[in-house]
């Protein structure tokens, strides 16, 4: 039996703020559950709902030192869909509204986090062989198991993979703090390790120390290596190109599933779609106060607001789009600016523009179920889940042609009716504007052509099956048994 641990900032069902908790809470229970055993540790935020605290319960605790202070490390453990997930808990680190606060708050919780996280290994017996861990929070993992926790027999043998899933977000503050804070010697603080431009860097020491780099992608983990994508790490991306691959993401095809969705007002499956959708999308036309028409092409956008999601395009083109012939749904919560953007053109265009600044999981299924396109123009998507929900429920994605977008949404070809999706490869206003006519058009006025790309969008698989074994193979060499 392989043992594998996941340590992670976020993860469905218990705590979350984007996609890196959809794929932490789906990918462990799709590994083959005779050959891994897999287990989770998160943190115990406060903000974690009752629900899932009640069903928590107490392992034991410890004291650990970071730095100069000791520190409360207590262990929660639970079972949730036949996956083991522990939970460390200190209340002064953990407290707070949400995750994440302020950048110099972050930086002292996950140095906190991460080294609690391997202590609590042998305190709870668990001694996995891989330890995989995501984005920057967890970065400092893979530079502990090197130092000090190398010693000791437990540890020695422990490999560690980092997936990227933003390397937007590194985890960077001044080297004299960061060097107090995790009590890691001087060593490890220069350009070829901890270290860059200046100053301490939690991701650039995640990808030094681990045996393996992924992120979430094929292209994205080809896009990183080029300036424009690399944050400033494009030189340490080419370095260490030998073990940096890309895995593109799942989604829980339990849970997005038009077929069994409890969430949306009506199921429907790739055949029977044709007939059946449309009911859901009469039902958010009423229950968001759009106009009430079958035949309005309707484009959902459920997102982050930030200029990572390429919210400047659609600012820039939100008037003229709005003289189409067009529904906009949007879902999300966001840069400020964005917000109010949309808030404005909800009422200037009342009937039109639907604006739901806020975070629903329901509301969101519903947006799936419903609209005939969804609008996904990002700068840069490491993966980007939510073209694969909107083709898992026949909605066509228009996407510009970056990271995971490239790689799973196929663009359509009207001459050899191929593709699933619509997309555009530069990022300018009006190639989107061009695209979202394209798709119109083919939607009013070539409806069977239409239909046949949600056929063919709907017939693909993102489940993790595929992905889940190229974890596996990864986890396999990486062994070498
Ligand atoms: C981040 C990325 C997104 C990816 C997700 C899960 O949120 O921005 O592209 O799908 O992580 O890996």
């Amino acid at each position: 039996m392989k043992k594998i641990v996941f340590i992670s900032s976020e993860g469905v069902p218990f705590i979350k703020t984007g996609g890196l908790a959809d794929v932490v809470g789906s990918l462990p229970k799709c590994f083959n559950k005779e050959e891994y055993d897999c287990r989770v540790i998160l943190p115990k935020y406060m903000c974690i709902s009752e629900e899932w605290k009640s069903k928590m319960s107490y392992v034991t605790h410890f004291y650990m030192d970071l730095a100069w202070r000791s520190q409360y490390v207590g262990i929660l453990q639970t079972e949730y869909e036949g996956v083991t997930y522990y939970f460390i808990d200190n209340e002064y680190y953990f407290a707070g509204p949400k995750p994440y606060g302020n950048i110099y708050q972050d930086i002292e919780k996950f140095a906190f986090f991460s080294k609690a996280a391997l202590s609590a290994l042998p305190v709870i017996g668990f001694k996995p062989d891989i330890v995989h861990v995501h984005d920057w929070e967890t970065g400092l993992i893979p530079v502990y198991l090197k130092d000090k926790f190398h010693e000791g027999e437990f540890f020695r043998d422990m490999k560690s993979v980092i997936t990227i899933h933003n390397l937007k977000f590194q985890g960077i503050w001044d080297m004299k703090t960061v060097k107090d804070i995790t009590g890691l010697p001087a060593y490890y603080f220069a350009p070829d390790k901890l270290e860059a431009y200046g100053d301490a860097n939690y991701l650039k020491g995640g990808i030094v120390y681990a045996d393996r780099v992924t992120t979430v992608s094929e292209t994205y983990a080809e896009e990183i290596k080029t300036p424009f994508y690399g944050e400033r790490l494009d030189g340490l991306m080419r370095a260490r190109s030998n073990v940096l691959s890309g895995i593109v993401n799942g989604i829980d095809y339990d849970e997005y599933d038009p077929e069994t969705d409890k969430l949306i007002e009506k199921n429907y499956s790739a055949r029977t779609f044709r007939k059946e959708k449309i009911k859901n999308k009469r039902a958010l036309q009423k229950e968001l106060g759009l106009e009430q028409d079958d035949r309005k092409f309707m484009i959902g956008i459920v997102s982050r607001l930030t200029d990572q999601k390429g919210f400047d395009l659609i600012a820039y083109m939100m008037d003229e789009m709005c003289q189409l012939d067009v529904q906009f749904v949007v879902l999300g919560t966001g840069e400020e600016r964005y917000e109010n953007m949309f808030r404005h053109f909800a009422w200037k265009y009342q009937g039109k523009v639907s604006a739901n600044i806020y975070y629903s999981d329901q509301l969101s299924h519903k947006i799936y179920a419903a609209c005939d396109a969804f609008l996904m123009p990002s700068l840069f998507e490491p993966c980007g889940l939510s073209q694969l929900m909107s083709l898992r429920y026949g909605t066509v994605p228009i996407v510009r042609e970056t990271g995971g977008l490239k790689d799973t949404v196929e663009p359509y070809n009207e001459y050899e009716s191929t593709g699933t999706g619509f997309s555009f490869a530069n990022y300018n206003a009006h190639e989107m504007l061009y695209t979202v006519k394209y798709a119109m058009d083919v939607f009013y006025n070539r409806k069977r052509e239409w239909n046949k790309i949600i056929d063919r969008g709907m017939a693909k698989d993102f489940s993790w099956s595929t992905s889940a074994r190229k974890y596996e193979q990864l986890y396999d060499e990486l062994l070498g048994w």
